[in-house]
């Protein structure tokens, strides 16, 4: 609604816009700087309102739809969406709905509409916290449910919208004692060996944050570099590099890593994480489809539709629709293709993608392994503390879904496989 909003609850509604009426994802409208005028505590909260907002989007619209006879144009809508999802966590209503009237009636365009979301509001603040949780679980849009659903059956595309609903915890990779940091930060220790909090709030205030003790990934996402396993002396290229998560895991190893990606400003992150933790990594930006050498071992985290990713990110679905995605699986094949020349005979390859779909995981391999006969799956190098049976596919690679351990909070979604060259 303003070109530049100036408190939370009007930034999150024109963060709504840019996702739903621009196409953008949330990150890239922040990077564009969509909320730099405004202090760093009301930064974080508009993030927080429009992420709820975007989690439960379906449920807003649903009870926006009882009390207007047509839906109001996008931003008055998004507006009222904001506004909706914060009564229904418990929003102190005076507050949520003065505001929300005041944005709209800042409007020149849109003023003459601040008397229905008024009225609109008043009657939403009793009615969404007493229904919200009895309306259905919101669900994916078609263009990314209905692939989903023919991977994995309907059952397990509802169990994976209620992870997406409830979004995700922290996890942390710890670079040492994991026990001693989860009994320090009041977290657990998952299966695989990641530390788990529950209730974090400002990630860069946690004691350790400072000494780089550990870094901030997603338990799913830190199993690529443990599948790699790479040994003291290793030459080994992460070849998607940024921003440097799973770098940091492989230079704790004692490899010589390069970490290399085609983004200068994402290498720059890399960078500081190395910094920050004091470990070491030869960072270069280039074409990974171009780039030459000879390495023990290749870690490919190759660019996807990222839907592995949408407990963290529930604005993707929205942003996106599917377009694109044939031109990432093509980079994909292209990339892995380019990634085997570079290894020394006998070396090894990880693939993986932060995605639900089996085009971006488990088609690729089978694909790749057709293509190159001196090419087997490593199975063995999945047998790791904390991999249960059932996630490892039948080409021999490793399945993660958010809808995995639902009792302890879930994980992302991610595709991981083991290739050796003969
Ligand atoms: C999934 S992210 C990598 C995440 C990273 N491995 C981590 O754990 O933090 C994919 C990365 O691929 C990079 N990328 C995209 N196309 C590339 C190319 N042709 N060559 C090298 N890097 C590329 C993007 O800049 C992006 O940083």
């Amino acid at each position: 609604m303003p070109a530049s909003p100036c408190s939370a609850r009007a930034a999150a509604a024109r963060l709504l816009d840019q996702v739903l009426g621009e196409g953008r994802l949330m990150s890239e409208a922040l990077a564009q700087g969509t909320l730099d005028a405004l202090p760093a505590a009301d930064r974080a909260r508009a993030q927080r309102l429009a992420m709820e907002t975007f989690r439960g989007l379906e449920r807003a619209d649903r009870l926006i739809a009882r009390h207007t006879r047509k839906p109001p144009p996008l931003p008055v809508r998004n507006v009222l969406r904001q506004a909706v999802s914060e009564l229904a966590q418990g929003g102190e209503a005076h507050g949520v709905v003065s505001e929300a009237v005041a944005i709209v009636g800042a409007s020149a365009r849109h003023k003459r509409l601040s008397g229905m979301v008024n009225a609109v509001l008043r009657k939403l603040a009793d009615e969404a916290p007493r229904v919200w949780s009895d309306l259905r679980v919101p669900r994916l849009p078609g263009w990314l449910r209905e692939p989903l659903v023919a991977a994995w059956g309907k059952g397990a595309v509802a169990a994976m919208e209620r992870a997406h609903l409830a979004g995700a915890p922290l996890d942390l990779t710890v670079n040492g004692d994991a026990a001693h940091w989860a009994a320090r930060l009041g977290g657990e220790v998952l299966p695989t060996g990641s530390v788990r909090l529950r209730e974090a709030g400002q990630v860069t205030a946690l004691p350790g944050y400072d000494a780089g003790a550990w870094w901030v990934q997603d338990a799913a996402a830190a199993m690529a570099a443990k599948v790699l396993a790479p040994q003291p002396g290793e030459t080994v290229l992460d070849m998607c590099a940024a921003p440097g998560g799973k770098t940091l895991q492989l230079a704790t190893s004692g490899a010589a890593v390069t970490a290399l990606d085609i983004s200068a400003r994402r290498m720059e992150r890399v960078a500081d994480n190395l910094a920050r933790t004091g470990l070491s990594a030869t960072g270069v930006v280039a074409d990974a489809l171009t780039y030459e050498g000879c390495y023990d071992a290749v870690l490919l985290d190759a660019p996807c539709s990222a839907t592995g990713t949408i407990r963290r990110h529930p604005d993707l679905p929205h942003a996106r629709d599917g377009a694109g995605i044939g031109e990432l699986i093509g980079m994909q094949a292209a990339m892995l293709d380019h990634a085997l020349s570079l290894l020394k005979p006998g070396g090894r390859l990880v693939f993986c993608t932060c995605s639900l779909l089996p085009d971006e995981g488990e088609c690729q391999v089978d694909e790749v392994l057709a293509r190159h006969a001196d090419l087997v799956v490593d199975r063995a190098a999945l047998d790791l503390p904390g991999i249960e049976p059932g996630w490892i596919t039948e080409e021999g690679g490793l399945r993660l879904r958010p809808d995995y351990w639902p009792e302890r909070g879930g994980m992302d979604g991610f595709y991981i496989a083991c290739l050796r060259r003969g």
